[in-house]
């Protein structure tokens, strides 16, 4: 299965030239108002662990919603990577109607995201909520 998602990571990251880092994260089983890394592509990065609400992916965690960050800087709860990093995109993965994790994806372009990349990738996470 990790597999599997390290697959989707780096297909994303090749194909889609605005995707410069593709990663999944998961609710920590043990501590359930926590994230986890799992797999991903590209740069490492420090942010292993992330408690619900801190961050892009932590806010998404807590509303269970897509969100769009066209411009980090402009971003006050967020968890900087790297400084090549301009926008993000997190979109969240429900397995029986359930929030378990959610993709991550940082561009180093400033507003790349469009209604499409939201739409596949919500896509994509179907796709994975089958896998699990
Ligand atoms: N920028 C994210 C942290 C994770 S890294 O992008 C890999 C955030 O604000 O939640």
């Amino acid at each position: 299965m990790l597999y599997k998602l390290q697959r989707i990571c780096k297909l994303l990251k090749e194909e889609v030239a605005h995707y410069d880092w593709v990663g999944f994260y998961f609710v920590d089983k043990e501590n359930p108002k926590e994230l986890i890394l799992g797999p991903f592509e590209g740069t490492p990065t420090e942010h292993t662990h992330i408690p619900f609400g801190q961050g892009i992916c932590g806010q998404v965690a807590e509303d269970e919603k897509t969100h769009i960050v066209q411009d980090v800087a402009r971003e006050e709860n967020y968890l900087s990577c790297s400084i090549d990093v301009k926008s993000e995109i997190v979109i969240p993965i429900f397995k029986n109607e359930k929030f378990i994790g959610e993709i991550d994806i940082d561009s180093h372009q400033i507003a790349p995201f469009t209604d499409e990349d939201k739409k596949f990738l919500e896509k994509v996470t179907n796709i994975v909520s089958e896998l699990l």
